[in-house]
Order: structure tokens, then sequence, then C-alpha cells
């Protein structure tokens, strides 16, 4: 069990509904992108295992729901959302319940798609990452209707910081995720949604801040680590797997060696994730 140790954003004091523990940006193996090992069932067990009753998979530029995948999540007792982390001019922005088939070129076409039943957030935004929005999102900040508190910070290093200010001085919703690639992630940061389990009356309770956000920073340990397997992922290598259907394919997990796990190196992968732009992070 883990020790939630801090709980931040409590803008609204709702009565009702019991809160949803959620998350809306988790990556599987059947990411296109990223040698994920852990499959959609993996993810959905053990964020059932967890407590969890809202979950929406978010892999890059491709969904990963269909109705096996909702039954068996729905077994479990959770709420699968379709989502997907789609590229617009090359950065990453988190589609929930997206349009089938439709192409999101430019920043204008999405805008366009924005309906109740949908929910378009801003996933770690402000990350010196060149696939975050950065500039794009106040330029943009109207398409928005969440931005993200990413689970990846420690109690010094906390690039949700600006996502804060954007949040308090436009009064945009802040979420809470995890975007987890590795099951040790899942947890660490997430929503308490005061919501009827039903995926508009959820989003319709982002946009009204009914929702707080669970999240306690990592420790110099599991920020190395995370970030050392996020880096051997994005290494050149073949992707295990196909990105079709719901979830069996298995991936080739890479390990680093011990030296690669440590807090000295995270720093280290930090500056270099700064200035590099041949990654596809996050
Ligand atoms: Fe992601």
């Amino acid at each position: 069990m883990r020790i939630i140790k801090e709980s931040i954003l409590r803008d609204v004091r709702v009565k009702g509904p019991r809160p949803l523990k959620a998350d809306f940006h988790l990556h599987t193996a059947e990411d296109p992108n990223d040698r994920v090992s852990h499959t959609a069932k993996d993810l959905i067990s053990k964020a059932a295992d967890e407590g969890f009753e809202v979950l929406a998979i978010t892999n890059h530029q491709c969904l990963t729901f269909n109705q096996r995948l909702l039954s068996y999540a729905r077994e479990r007792g959770i709420l699968l959302i379709p989502g997907m982390e789609i590229n617009v001019h090359h950065r990453h922005v988190l589609f929930l319940n997206p349009p089938n088939g439709k192409k999101v070129s430019d920043f204008s076409s999405l805008a366009g798609l924005r309906r109740p039943d949908r929910l378009i957030m801003a996933p770690h935004p402000y990350f010196p990452n060149p696939r975050s929005l950065n500039g794009y999102l106040l330029k943009n900040l109207k398409i928005f209707d969440a931005l993200e508190y990413c689970h990846f910070y420690s109690p010094r290093i906390n690039f949700n910081q600006k996502a804060v200010a954007v949040s308090k001085f436009y009064g945009v919703p802040l979420v809470g995720n995890s975007d987890t690639h590795f099951l040790p992630q899942l947890g660490t940061t997430y929503s308490l949604i005061y919501a009827e389990k039903d995926p508009e009356a959820i989003f319709q309770a982002i946009r009204q801040k009914k929702i707080e956000i669970v999240t306690r920073p990592l420790s110099h340990r599991e920020m190395g680590t995370f970030l050392g397997r996020f880096f051997s992922m994005k290494l050149p290598g073949k992707k295990g797997g196909s990105s079709s259907q719901e979830g069996i394919h298995s991936t080739r997990r890479f390990r680093l060696s011990l030296p690669f796990r440590g807090a000295p190196l995270s720093l280290l992968l930090f500056l270099s994730s700064y200035f590099g732009d041949r990654f596809d992070l996050f």
C-alpha cells in the first residue's frame, strides 16, 4: 500500500458522489512508439488491485480500446475511457474519447473537435522536453479543458510548478496523472473525481474542478530508475508486438545495469533531455 504524503489542489469541497480514483495518462505494450512491457490487461489488473475505478489508456497516436478490453475492465470495477496521446505540431496532447479516424493536423482543427463528451488535456505541459507544449499552451489555452500534474518530480525538481501557476491564473483545471510507462509508476500521482461513473459526467466534473490530486514526490532513486528505464526504452531497437489488438503482445524488456539507476545520473539525464531533441519523450 502506497503512503500518500501530499495532497494538492482542493479547489472545491464537494458533497455528493464519493470520489473516483482515476488516471487518464497511461501507456501499454500496444503503444507503437514506446517499448512498454505491460499489456493493457496487465495495467488494468494492477490498477484494479490499487482501487482505481477510471482509466484511460493513452498510447501515442493509437487507440487501445475495444469491447473486450472494456469488458475486462468492467469486470474489475473499472470504467475504461477511450484515449490517445496525439501529436499536434509535434507536441503531445491527451485526447479522451477522440473521434474515430480523424486526423488532427493543427491546433485549429483540434479546437473544432471540442465537445462536452470529449476532453482535451495538456500532458506535462512545461517539462523540458521538445514534445511538451511549452509555448504552444498559452497560445492555444482555450482548446484545453485541463492541464496535467505529472507524477515525475522530486522535492527539489518539479516541472509541474508552471502548470500550477497557469492553472491558478487562468482558472484551468489541473488533473493528476502518472504517464505510466512502467507499472511501479502507477499510483504515484492520480486524481479523485467527484462524479458519477460515466465519461461525460467525469469530464463535466473535471471542467467544474470537482477534483483532487493525490500525489507524492518521487525519491531521487525512483527518479533515476524511471528515467534510466525510460531512456533505455527510447533507444533505437525493435518494437515488440503490434498496436492493433487488446494487448497480449509481449515486448522485449530492457534493464539497465545498476550504475544507470543512481540519482547522480538522473540529473545528467535531465540535462540531456533538455538539450536533446532526438528523443520523443514521455
Ligand atoms: Fe505519455
